[in-house]
């Protein structure tokens, strides 16, 4: 593509790339719809999967009844594992296996939306788990064909997963967590409803926030997909193959829109405007990294993760110690943007600029430490949006936010 400076044709260098997404509708209340969607897609007895927390919560009795209201009969499998493993993905499988299903519908987090992919790809062609891995972890088989219709309806705003063919499973025995990446794993429909992410806690939205953050400047400060080699014949051409201008298009939105607003949806939970925002900024970073890929702060997150013992983090569910996968990426991504800064600066210096920073009179060799404080231009009250402070916010207003809130949309139907 001779319109962008970053993809320049190379020797022997990939000259096209191809976008795999699945229907996308986004809006507030849009949970409700599920029902009416299932039922296009020929479901008419669905696997309800979800995890043992989001099983009690409103957003999963109002799935639950918007299915019964079309006449979809329903189970449910509420024993989702946060952090999925390959034995809770088998015993999601195992439920698969025996349900008489023809399609399936997760409502909740990340976790939840790869185990459902998981499960799908071991119910329906059972193999060993490591079969479909790629190596070093896996055979590196193909899976072999389509899958169950999947209807994801993520209940946080971060993981993308449900506009991905991707799932991350843990290696029990190994204590290693690996990809699994299939065009197949795709699901066909995404229904994203902000109203899922109201009753998050703060430190559940910085987490979810700063893993899109990361996967919108991963995919954008990506190698060029024009620096990987062509592949042949085409239809093998890779889901994840570098940074290209359809992940571009995507990263950059994300980025603007986690600048400006994450703060804004931690702080205040009943700042609907803000957490709106996050939750299609996931969604976009999710278009982004699920074409391109990401890279090193994602790859540095399993050890973080893996490797910790004693972290028990605040406002998450089971009391539990781990490290949130948000968390994970976070803390490792300033030295890496610090790094590779150095092979792409211009990059590096646009995605700053993208997320806010002041990046006048930067020059290359600043572009790493410019994008990793992401130093943002103060501005005047006056500047802002209902001045300074939350203090002059009005809160009627955010109801009525005729950008997001009230509106209604789907992609490609
Ligand atoms: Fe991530």
């Amino acid at each position: 593509m001779g319109c962008c400076q970053y993809f320049v044709p190379t020797e022997g260098g990939a000259d096209a790339f191809t976008v795999e997404m699945p229907r996308v509708t986004f809006g507030r209340g849009t949970l409700s719809e599920v029902g009416e969607r299932a039922l296009n897609r020929g479901i008419r007895r669905a696997a309800l999967l979800t995890d043992p927390y989001l099983a009690e919560t409103e957003h999963f009795a109002q799935a639950r009844s918007a299915l019964a209201a079309a006449g979809i009969d329903t189970a449910v499998f509420s024993e989702v594992h946060i952090e999925p493993t390959d034995e809770s993905v088998l015993a999601a499988a195992d439920f698969l296996k025996d349900g008489g299903f023809d399609g399936i519908v997760s409502v909740g987090g990340g976790s939840v939306i790869d185990t459902a992919k998981g499960a799908l790809v071991y119910a329906q062609y059972p193999a060993s788990f490591d079969a479909y891995f790629a190596p070093p972890m896996g055979a590196g088989q193909p899976v072999p064909g389509t899958l169950l219709p999947h209807i994801a309806c993520p209940t946080t705003s971060g993981t993308g997963s449900e506009v991905t063919g991707l799932s991350v499973i843990r290696f029990v025995a190994l204590n290693v967590k690996f990809v699994l990446a299939s065009r197949h794993l795709l699901p066909d429909e995404a229904i994203i409803d902000p109203a899922c992410i109201d009753t998050l806690p703060a430190a559940v939205v910085a987490s979810t926030g700063f893993d899109l953050l990361s996967h919108a400047i991963e995919c954008y400060t990506a190698r060029a997909y024009t620096a990987w080699a062509k592949v042949s014949p085409a239809a093998s051409r890779p889901m994840i193959q570098g940074a290209n201008p359809w992940s571009d298009l995507h990263a950059r939105e994300a980025l603007r829109i986690v600048g400006e607003y994450l703060e804004r949806g931690v702080a205040d939970a009943a700042d609907y405007e803000a957490r709106d925002c996050l939750s299609w900024a996931a969604t976009l970073a999710g278009m982004a990294f699920g074409n391109s890929g990401t890279h090193l702060p994602h790859a540095l997150s399993y050890a973080v993760s893996q490797m910790s013992r004693d972290f028990t983090p605040r406002d998450y569910p089971g009391g539990k110690s781990f490290v949130p996968h948000g968390l994970s990426v976070i803390v490792s991504s300033p030295s890496v943007f610090r790094y590779t800064a150095q092979a792409a600066p211009q990059r590096h210096l646009e995605a700053a600029k993208y997320l806010g920073a002041d990046v006048r009179g930067a020059a290359a060799q600043d572009a790493g430490e410019v994008v990793s404080r992401r130093r943002r231009p103060r501005r005047s009250s006056a500047g802002r949006r209902g001045g300074d402070s939350r203090k002059n916010y009005n809160v009627d207003a955010r109801h009525r936010c005729p950008q997001w809130s009230q509106r209604r949309w789907s992609y490609r139907g």
